[in-house]
């Protein structure tokens, strides 16, 4: 906290104050919708008979899952902020309240039958925080509280990811409602399952080989801008004993193999890209990762274009194996 900044009683500085404060009531509003909404979400996970429905269902509790601990360290942040500046949360309880039962209505449909509307509303509710953080980050700055800025700034980065996750989402949110009222899930175009299984067991046989280059990769200069940025998690696919010669700093080590088995350790709500030694076994479970519905992008040319660009492995003396 800047003191003498803030307390030198700067005119904008009970404004920034009031923000801080509609922001922790719009953050307390949400933690109350989140448990009866996992709730109905796993009833219906419970009592649905189609598997690949109770696997939406399933992804869909833990992205808000997930969401939900995120909020509550926003609003615990806030909370701590709004404390730092001398400033309680009395006003906001009533604000809170008022938002709160406008937006029950709302939120208390998502994971309701229809999840169609529900993906809607929940996208609606992500801007609506990431414009208060907007507005919170713009007023924190013009009276120089960088603290209360930089809070505005990650917190808004994690409702960002939140909305562009539902935004993918939407043809799930669709099977999801049409299941819902008993109606085909699926496109027409679409292959059945059967013809999904039978080119699955092609694509096993001929693994070996040169992947399709369906979707071009991301470079290396890219991949690194956005693993700095946080944007991504990159997913490193290679053997042990690759790994242990030299990987990428905080990278996540799955095998190819071992992939089906630890889909739990996988990100669902950020983009995920994957890296082995040439860019080959990477494009390949890039590839398969993307049908099943999680963003990926495979790295061009591997750890071995990474490590050509000088840019950091771990350990720093390692090399590409
Ligand atoms: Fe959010």
């Amino acid at each position: 906290m800047k003191r003498s900044e803030h307390e030198g009683g700067h005119p904008l500085r009970e404004t920034v104050i009031d923000q801080l404060q509609k922001v922790h009531a719009l953050k307390s509003g949400a933690l109350r919708m989140f448990g009866p909404m996992l709730a109905e979400v796993q009833k219906q996970r419970e009592e649905q008979a189609l598997p690949e429905v109770q696997d939406l269902l399933e992804k869909m509790a833990s992205a808000f899952g997930g969401h939900e601990a995120t909020t509550r360290e926003h609003e615990r942040r806030v909370k701590a902020r709004l404390r730092a500046l001398g400033a309680g949360l009395s006003k906001p309880r009533q604000v809170g309240l008022a938002l709160a039962g406008t937006l029950r209505a709302r939120l208390g449909r998502i994971g309701g039958q229809n999840h169609g509307t529900g993906a809607r509303d929940a996208f609606v509710f992500e801007h609506l925080e990431i414009a208060s953080w907007e507005l919170l980050e713009h007023l924190a700055e013009r009276i120089g509280d960088t603290d209360t800025a930089e809070l505005a700034r990650e917190c808004r980065a994690d409702d960002d990811e939140m909305a562009a996750l539902i935004r993918r989402n939407f043809p799930n949110a669709l099977s999801l409602m049409l299941a819902g009222e008993g109606l085909p899930t699926f496109r027409e175009a679409e292959q059945s399952e059967d013809a999904k299984g039978q080119q699955a067991e092609v694509s096993a046989e001929g693994a070996g080989g040169e992947p399709e280059a369906e979707k071009p990769g991301v470079g290396v200069r890219e991949a690194a801008r956005l693993r700095a940025e946080r944007e991504v998690v990159v997913l490193d696919v290679r053997d042990e004993e690759e790994w242990d010669a030299g990987h990428i700093p905080g990278a996540l080590w799955i095998p190819t193999d071992e992939i089906s088995d630890r889909r739990g350790e996988l990100p669902t709500t950020r983009r995920i890209i994957t890296i082995c030694r040439s860019g080959k076994r990477s494009a390949q479970a890039a590839k398969q990762l993307r049908e099943e519905g999680y963003e990926t992008d495979n790295v061009e040319g591997g750890m071995q274009a990474w490590h050509a660009a000088s840019l950091p492995i771990e350990p720093p003396d390692g090399r590409v194996a």
